[in-house]
């Protein structure tokens, strides 16, 4: 059974927050004082959960699964859920998105569990400005993180650097060659209107074009568009000519990549969300722990599909203020 949307998009990806709490505090994610009166514990979905929905998504053809947050690693014992989905006969990618603060700390374990790749945001290179950007952020620690990732194998790793102008626009030559240094993709993302912090940070709006043409005046050569995508995320990929590096931007605003999307979330309070920019959405968890069974799951998040929408409106409509935020949907 495969998993499509009233638009035909097969949905083979699906992005699980396993927390909406957070280390650091960057400012187009959330504001300062947090998102979200702290949750009741039992609030969150534990990580028996979290696999039998995962389980379900797999069953229904689901190849790839990123753990997202929040940040994911500031909750307890990651790798157990990770070794837990690590078991499911046909989910070939299990890959973390994180900040990578506690990466040193954790990265064997995680690789050792099963996670085969991580997406790391790093927004500055300068430690100040990084301690701004995220407000009290440890540029040290993210550094060590990705070097011990690399270190244990966890490849490819990809830098995330959310690109904002007259913040850290300056760095965009410097990230590149943070990037050749250590073998690693670095992705350049627009800032999105998304919840009241991403709406704040709009005026500060980089375009994906204009990127790239300071990549290309940097490397002086060309940018060679790559064929096909890494992994079947939003970025548009290039290789720079002569080297393994590669540049990606993620160009949500001014060039949207809807009509290629095949993913879908689940948030850390069990409601599957269709799309970032948008609020349709379904929650599992009522009905899970009520004790629906494992086809009566799996016909729900098959019938929640139909209610994909077409593309993303970002802040249009915004009903529910709380859930449509960066880091409870999980980026
Ligand atoms: P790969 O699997 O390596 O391709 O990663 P990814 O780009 O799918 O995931 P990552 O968590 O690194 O996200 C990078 C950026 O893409 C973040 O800013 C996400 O919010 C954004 N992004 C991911 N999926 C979507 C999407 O469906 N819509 C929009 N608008 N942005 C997305
Ligand atoms: N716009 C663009 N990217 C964002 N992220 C978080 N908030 C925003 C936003 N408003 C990025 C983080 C991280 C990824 C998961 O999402 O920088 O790299
Ligand atoms: Fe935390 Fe990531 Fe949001 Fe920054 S972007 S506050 S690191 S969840």
């Amino acid at each position: 059974m495969a998993l499509i949307d009233p638009f035909n998009r097969k949905i083979e990806y699906v992005r699980v927050s396993v927390t909406d709490k957070c280390n650091y505090r960057c400012g187009y994610c959330m504001p300062e004082q947090g998102v979200h009166p702290e949750g009741e514990h039992t609030e969150y979905l534990s990580y028996d959960e979290l696999a039998r929905i995962i389980k379900a998504f797999v069953n229904l053809g689901v190849t790839k699964v990123r753990i997202t947050g929040g940040e994911p690693l500031v909750r307890k014992n990651l790798p157990t859920l990770i070794a837990q989905i690590n078991e499911f006969e046909g989910l070939q990618d299990i890959a973390l998105s994180t900040n990578a603060h506690h990466l040193a700390r954790e990265a064997l374990a995680l690789k050792e569990a099963g996670i085969t790749r991580a997406n790391i945001s790093i927004d500055s290179l300068k430690p100040e400005r990084f301690k701004n950007i995220t407000r009290g952020g440890d540029l040290s620690k993210v550094l060590a993180g990705v070097d011990r990732a690399l270190e244990v194998g966890m490849t490819p790793i990809k830098f995330n650097m959310v690109v904002m102008k007259g913040t850290n626009d300056d760095e965009i030559e410097a990230m590149v060659d943070y990037g050749l240094e250590k073998g690693v993709e670095v992705r350049f993302i627009e800032t999105m209107p998304i919840g009241p912090a991403g709406v704040s940070m709009m005026n500060q709006h980089y375009a994906a074009e204009k990127i790239l043409a300071r990549v290309r005046a940097h490397v002086g050569q060309d940018l060679i568009p790559s064929q096909g995508k890494t992994h079947d995320g939003p970025s548009r990929n290039f290789v720079i000519a002569g080297t393994n590096t590669r540049i990606g931007v993620i160009s949500a605003v001014s060039q949207h990549f809807c009509e290629t999307c095949n993913r879908v979330r689940l948030t850390a309070r069990g409601v599957l969300a269709l799309c970032l920019g948008q609020e349709d959405s379904v929650d599992l968890r009522t009905p899970l722990r009520a004790g629906i069974s494992d086809e009566e799951l799996q016909q729900l998040i098959v019938d929640a599909m139909l209610k994909k929408p077409e593309k993303h409106f970002f802040n249009e409509n915004v009903h529910n203020i709380e859930f449509r935020q960066m880091v409870s949907l999980g980026g």
